[in-house]
């Protein structure tokens, strides 16, 4: 054999017993790997849209949080998407940097322009394409080998181009079992290095998700080659749910958005199931390399970039889930924070504790209150103000000016520091 063409296939040799070892070593970690696609299925939220430069400025963030990869885009389709992406190259050095490509030879060229420069063990395609009868009836109107064949060419031509080649078959879970297993194992076969799960259209419930994994895991004879991806939508408002429960089953990879913005209803949250994992490591025992003290201000950040806002009681970064208006919750907040809280404000980063005063406060919030103010009040001072309170008009903004009024102390404080 020629010693050029030799050389090439020694060093595709290398390639691939390092790819693997890598994979083995992520599967024997046991840990849990982020992907996170705010940045790509985040931004398909209507009015979500991002530029170049806030992709950037979330994908430090993320990368600062601590996630594995990103799906940085779609570079196919359009310039300001590949734009988007080769800001980040060279920039975002920690995460992999994936693009999205449909099972298309021109898209993967795409995502190989796009994420030029990046080092070959960061960057990647994630390669999709629909699977389920709806799918290839409608959209594809091709036969089930028909797909199969575009699936391993398109595979076989990405992997070429990339180290790294995620394959999901779009509306897995509404594809019949028999050939779910055949798809993933042919695309192992061809060079894919993560099998992804998509629940496209969010219609799992936790143990129906958990009844797909079993049997991708059981049934897939290659499957050991590969990490395996889950991707739930939250259409029932249960993509936290299945993808916790997917982690139970050994998947290791979940793709997430912060504050869960996506297609339709969104996707699976990131900083929810970081959070979950983080509290419940006696349950599910993988680790998740997440700094969950970056997460309120990562969703924060998402929020005013996307200009989508936040409900307030969105879990851990909404205003009003580090606040409690309710006298039994207030009295026992203050005897000790954790008699109300699942976990300290510090966990995720936020500023702390709230204590709003209403109608539905105490007497130990108010006097607490009134004690910060530095207003020497007497019982019944505090009990001006509790019920002054109870009174005023629905709407009222009880400041720090209308509580020296109802404790009738025209702003005097008692002079102590
Ligand atoms: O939900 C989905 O099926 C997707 C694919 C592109 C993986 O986002
Ligand atoms: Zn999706």
């Amino acid at each position: 054999m020629p010693l050029p063409r030799l050389f090439r296939r020694v060093q595709r040799q290398v390639k691939g017993v390092v790819k693997q070892a890598i994979i083995n070593h992520h599967r024997k970690s046991g840990a849990v790997l982020f992907s996170d696609t705010t940045l790509r299925d985040g931004e398909q939220m209507p009015g979500a849209t991002l530029e170049p430069e806030d992709k950037l400025r979330i994908a430090l963030a993320l990368e600062e949080a601590g996630v594995h990869s990103l799906d940085a885009g779609f570079a196919a389709s359009s310039p300001s998407e590949i734009e988007a992406i080769r800001q980040m190259v060279g920039k975002v050095k920690k995460p992999v940097l994936t693009s999205l490509c449909r099972t298309v030879k021109s898209d993967v060229d795409a995502a190989y322009e796009a994420l030029a420069g990046n080092p070959s063990h960061k960057r990647g395609v994630s390669l999709f394409v629909g699977t389920s009868p709806l799918h290839r009836q409608y959209k594809l109107q091709k036969s089930e080998a028909e797909i199969l064949s575009i699936i391993t060419d398109t595979i076989h031509y990405a992997a070429e181009k990339f180290d790294i080649v995620a394959f999901s078959p779009e509306d897995a879970s509404r594809t019949e079992l028999s050939y779910l297993t055949e798809v993933y194992r042919e695309a192992i076969d061809a060079g894919a290095t993560t099998i992804g799960f998509p629940d496209t259209v969010g219609i799992l419930t936790p143990e129906k998700a958990r009844h797909f994994i079993r049997h991708i895991q059981d049934n897939v004879p290659n499957i050991g080659k590969v990490l395996l991806a889950v991707h739930y939508h939250n259409d029932l408002g249960l993509a936290v749910a299945n993808t916790l429960a997917s982690i139970d089953e050994g998947a290791n990879v979940v793709q997430c958005t912060i504050n869960g913005i996506g297609e339709r209803a969104g996707n699976a949250c990131l900083e929810e199931v970081a959070m979950a994992l983080a509290l419940h490591q006696d349950q599910y025992g993988r680790e998740a390399k997440i700094d969950t003290t970056k997460l309120y201000a990562l969703s924060h950040l998402v929020s005013e970039l996307t200009g989508i806002r936040m409900a307030p009681n969105k879990p851990i970064g909404g205003r009003t889930i580090f606040a409690t208006e309710a006298g039994i919750h207030q009295d026992g907040l203050l005897k000790n924070i954790d008699t109300y809280l699942p976990f300290r404000p510090e966990m995720v980063g936020a500023p702390g504790v709230e204590l709003v005063l209403g109608r539905h406060s105490g007497r130990r919030a108010v006097a607490h209150r009134l004690e910060q103010l530095n207003l020497n009040c007497t019982d019944e001072q505090v009990q001006l103000v509790l019920d002054g309170i109870k009174h005023v008009p629905k709407g009222t903004i009880i400041d720090d000016g209308l509580l020296r009024q109802l404790a009738g102390t025209n702003g005097r404080s008692s002079g102590k520091p």
